[in-house]
């Protein structure tokens, strides 16, 4: 290890899922100066929730090409290439540096790992450990080793805000210090290096499988201090996950057995249909065959929206996961199968009064993971100097469209590290490099300020913008919410429950432009009435105002379906396949 000395390059590192933590010890590792701020306690990120596990080409008849392949298709052509090797290749080391830092993967009684599938995986190359509680076994491991490292934390430290000059960002303004009793103080930390780990924006939907703190402030933060963001229309929902059902059984305010409060709601792995568990209306039939030929293993947002047709057609009931056939005929055996195999889930489960051994549990989508976010190159580097993004926060182009299930604790290791060991170099160097995959159109709102909305519309086409270079005739323009317009004139007062709603309802799983506008037209409203955040609770309203605007023009600039897109108005899939995805179609071999 290096010692850092004096003179070593200062970095902030603000997130501590597992991106965050790879990256500070990557960085410290490599001699400089880290300082890792979170603003809940170390353990309190998105990474401890990952229930299915991680995947890599960890075994010897699986092959990297066919994660590749398996990432590029699930992407729906809109993954960059690059990226995807550069995830795939990297994958396996990252693992075993996970199992060197004290991660145990589970093993069978051979002492090999087992093997999981998940969705849309050619080949079970999923790692889990404790059954379903992968990724709190990644994040003890890692907090405990960043605890003995050289690593300065600071817990319950808020990012307000990014500090640039002259084009570069420095520092980071900090609110501090805030209780129930007492206000925060603000204060600035200035450093060579900001690396934004702050994750996704799952509160910005009424149902999420998220913890309360994945509220969009990294993305919003470089949103405001103009750093490229892209393909945020891209909102992957998970097909299953158990309803919060606080009121009903009594539990308001407790926690279930992960930790995630039990009114919210609960995710339910796709390692379960991985290991059989079938979906079925309330008849009893398996409905996602009518979809796709892989059925429960389709691509997760062809489960979900499966799902959601499924729920429309039986009034808005939810559809049931039924592992009552997996396993072992008999209920016994079964039941202590599931208790090994899924712990977590076992326990939520029969903490809500089910027993998913005898019977099928209902399950309905929820807001899962944001494939899109702020733009980086192979190494995190943002389009701003001195700004790195790693894990959800980050758009690295591995992603496109949709989420290959258990690639993001990969995507969080691997360009984790890599930005760490880019750090110290980058500090020494006097140019920046600007993100290979050039986002698919910079972000140019200022709604943090003013009332508007960001559209990006192409004047005479309904086709989308191009991904590699803004369109001719694209650029963003500025409308000013109509006046007249009844969604703003019957806006309710802004709440954070209020927005969540909105969100779900017009920019959720499916949407339209008509939907669109109007949550638009909301939103402005909102913006409009803003004051001026003096909380930590206000700027993270403030910061899900501002990516849901973001979201919701870049879903309105798509019109087309894609991925995790859906868009009502225009079903069919618009954009070209990836050139290479398409040539994988064609050969059956990668380019
Ligand atoms: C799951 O276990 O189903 C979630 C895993 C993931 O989102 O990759």
């Amino acid at each position: 290890m290096t010692v850092p000395t004096d003179a070593a390059p200062r970095a902030v590192v603000i997130g501590s899922g597992i991106a965050g933590l790879l990256t500070a010890l990557h960085a410290v590792e490599r001699g400089c100066l880290v300082t890792l701020v979170t603003k809940d306690v170390l353990e309190h990120a998105n990474t401890r929730y990952a229930q299915g596990g991680i995947a890599g080409v960890m075994f010897e008849d699986d092959r990297v090409d066919d994660h590749v392949h398996d990432t590029l298709v699930a992407g729906a052509g809109l993954s960059d290439p690059a990226a995807v090797r550069v995830l795939v290749d990297e994958g396996p080391q990252r693992i075993r540096e996970l199992i060197a830092l004290g991660v145990a993967f589970d093993r069978d009684e051979s002492g090999g790992f087992v093997k999981g599938l998940e969705a849309a995986h050619s080949y079970p190359r999923i790692l889990h450990a404790g059954g379903d509680a992968t990724g709190t076994a990644i994040e003890k491991a890692l907090v405990a080793r960043l605890r003995a490292s050289a690593v300065t934390v600071i817990e319950h430290a808020f990012l307000i805000d990014l500090v640039v000059a002259d084009g570069r960002v420095t520092g980071v303004e900090l609110l501090v210090g805030e209780t129930d009793a007492a206000p925060g103080r603000r204060e600035t930390v200035h450093a060579d290096a900001i690396v934004l780990a702050t994750g996704g924006a799952g509160e910005l939907y009424a149902h999420s499988t998220n913890p309360e703190v994945a509220t969009g402030d990294g993305i919003a933060a470089a949103i405001r201090a103009g750093a490229a963001v892209a393909d945020l229309e891209f909102f992957q929902f998970h097909p299953t996950v158990l309803e919060g059902k606080a009121d009903a059984a009594g539990l308001e305010g407790k926690a279930d057995a992960a930790g995630m409060a039990v009114g919210k709601s609960f995710l339910v792995s796709e390692a379960v249909r991985g290991e059989g568990a079938t979906l079925v209306d309330e008849n009893g039939r398996r409905f996602v065959f009518d979809m796709h030929p892989d059925g429960e293993l389709a691509p997760r947002d062809v489960v979900a929206r499966a799902i959601a047709r499924q729920m429309d057609a039986q009034g808005g009931r939810p559809v049931l996961l039924d592992a009552t056939h997996i396993h072992s005929s008999d209920a016994g055996e079964r039941a202590a199968f599931l208790g090994r195999r899924f712990p977590t889930i076992d326990a939520a489960v029969r903490e809500r009064g089910l027993d998913w051994a005898r019977e099928p549990i209902p399950v309905t989508p929820a807001a899962h993971y944001l494939m899109g976010g702020v733009s980086t190159d192979l190494f995190g580097r943002t389009t701003l100097p001195g700004l790195y993004g790693v894990g959800e926060v980050a758009r690295t182009g591995v992603h496109g469209a949709n989420r290959l299930a258990s690639n993001s604790l990969l995507e969080g290791a691997v360009f984790g590290a890599r930005a760490g060991d880019a750090i110290a170099a980058d500090a020494a160097s006097s140019s920046w490099p600007q993100p290979a995959s050039a986002p698919q159109w910079e972000s140019a709102t200022t709604p943090a300020l003013e009332p508007r909305i960001l559209t990006t519309e192409r004047r005479g086409s309904s086709a989308p913008p191009s991904r590699s270079a803004p369109p001719d005739g694209v650029r963003p323009q500025f409308v000013t919410a109509e006046s007249g317009d009844d969604a703003a004139n019957e806006a309710p007062a802004f709440s954070r429950a209020a927005l969540q709603e909105l969100m779900w309802e017009r920019a959720g799983l499916v949407r339209d432009e008509e939907g669109l506008r109007r949550a638009a037209t909301v939103l402005a409203a909102w913006q409009a009435q803003r004051r001026v955040p003096v909380t930590e609770h206000d700027y993270e309203d403030q910061n899900l105002l501002l990516v849901a605007t973001e979201l919701v023009a870049a879903a309105r600039a798509r019109r087309e379906s894609v991925g995790a897109h859906f868009r009502a108005d225009h079903p069919a899939a618009g954009t070209p396949q990836n050139p290479d995805v398409a040539a994988i179609s064609a050969t059956g071999t990668l380019p």
